[in-house]
């Protein structure tokens, strides 16, 4: 039963910066068209289309969550609350990125799967790194060689990613201990609506899960959703806490509360998406007015930070570099590129976040705090950021 609610339009892939703009780059660039659907059975939200992994999570992938002070302390943070929780003797983690989670146990406690491997790479000096695409033949290999099940399998910003729900949870049912807990961070759908933030739509975002969905998907595997946390890390995500179905954890108060507010705001009804898809629309038609008239008045306005999701904006409301002069990033091999499909330039801050601009606009919003401590010369010299979350707006100081 899906039915398709927003259409984003062609699309490149989120993380796919140009290293130049010669004739034969620009031509081998990759399109899809970005859609996303609604599931009146289970209540999913997904892109209609999604891409093949393959194209996706190559060895140049370009994200590293380390950067971040905030992801630093949020994992930290997290790997402390599971530990006096739980206790887990045996842990994993699906999409470990370079580390950042894991870091924070005993290294010989922990396994760690990421199919980019560049990433493999950096982690394998640190623990035991499969660099593989996790699926039910990775489950079965990593039983056979480390002969345990786990007690955490911990997972941020991966499930979503993962089109193949099936091979996702009969893969985590074969490697999860009788009473061991999965823990997944995604991004919330409700945070998405009444943000407005649409460009947690891209790419590698197959799933915007909530509540009420992952409850569904979780009792289909034989598995169970028993509490939540709601978290801020990326503009606002769920924490979800999930056992087997016979495991000795209890559904929390608190996961009820939650779960009754997503029903109160009727993320259950495809109505309520059509409504979300019309707020898109009036975003975009804001946000290029707001941009086109800084312009007229010769104003210089920039992009902050070279994010996944300023691809979906940047390429839905056609804005390149006839409006945005360049995008700063502090991801050294972000720098020097150009953005997918829009091809704008990306420098650092230190280059980009100059006595000449007037404007930047917030591509990595769910930053703001961090940015805001950061760039407080730029404020009080009268610079000013622009957001689209939740509405289209130049920000006081
Ligand atoms: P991220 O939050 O991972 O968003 P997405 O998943 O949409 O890519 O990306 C944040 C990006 O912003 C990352 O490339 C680093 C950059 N950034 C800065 O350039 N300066 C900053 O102060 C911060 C916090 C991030």
């Amino acid at each position: 039963m899906k039915k398709t609610f927003l259409n984003l339009g062609k699309q490149p892939l989120a993380n796919s910066f140009l290293s130049n703009l010669q004739k034969k780059t620009l031509k081998n660039e990759f399109f899809y068209n970005l859609r996303i659907c609604f599931n009146s059975k289970n209540f999913l939200v997904s892109i209609t289309r999604p891409v093949n992994p393959k194209k996706q999570y190559t060895n140049k992938y370009a994200h590293r969550a380390s950067e971040s002070y905030t992801m630093r302390s949020a994992f930290k943070k997290i790997a402390v609350k599971l530990k006096k929780r739980f206790n887990p003797r045996h842990i994993m983690e699906i999409g470990s990125n370079d580390g950042v989670f894991l870091k924070n146990f005993n290294k010989k406690k922990v396994i760690a799967v990421e199919p980019c491997k560049n990433l493999a790479l950096l982690t394998k000096k640190m623990f035991k790194t499969y660099p593989e695409f996790w699926n039910i033949k990775l489950s079965k290999k990593i039983q056979q060689k480390e002969k345990k099940k786990f007690d955490l399998i911990f997972s941020a910003n991966t499930i979503s990613h993962i089109p193949n729900l099936e091979e996702t949870f009969k893969g985590i049912k074969i490697s999860l201990s009788e009473n061991g807990i999965l823990v997944i961070e995604d991004p919330s759908l409700l945070s998405v609506l009444i943000n407005n933030s649409y460009d947690q739509f891209y790419d590698e975002h197959v799933y915007v899960f909530s509540l009420i969905s992952m409850k569904n998907i979780a009792s289909q595997y034989d598995l169970r959703l028993f509490d939540a946390d709601k978290i801020s890390t990326h503009g606002g995500s769920i924490r979800y806490y999930i056992c087997k179905k016979n495991a000795k954890f209890k559904e929390t108060k608190n996961l009820k509360k939650l779960i009754r507010k997503e029903i109160n705001s009727k993320l259950n009804n495809f109505s309520t998406y059509k409504k979300f898809s019309q707020r898109v629309f009036q975003s975009k038609k804001r946000l290029k007015n707001l941009l086109h008239n800084l312009k007229k008045k010769n104003k210089k306005i920039i992009s902050y930070g070279a994010t996944y999701k300023s691809t979906t904006i940047f390429n839905y409301c056609k804005i390149n570099s006839s409006l945005i002069s360049h995008v700063t990033d502090t991801t050294l091999n972000k720098q020097g590129k150009f953005t997918p499909g829009t091809h704008i330039k990306i420098i650092s801050p230190e280059k980009g976040m100059n006595e000449n601009v007037d404007y930047a606009f917030l591509g990595a919003w769910n930053f703001k705090k961090e940015i805001f401590n950061k760039e407080k010369n730029f404020i009080s010299r009268g610079g000013r950021f622009i957001t689209h979350v939740p509405k289209v707006l130049i920000l006081k100081k």
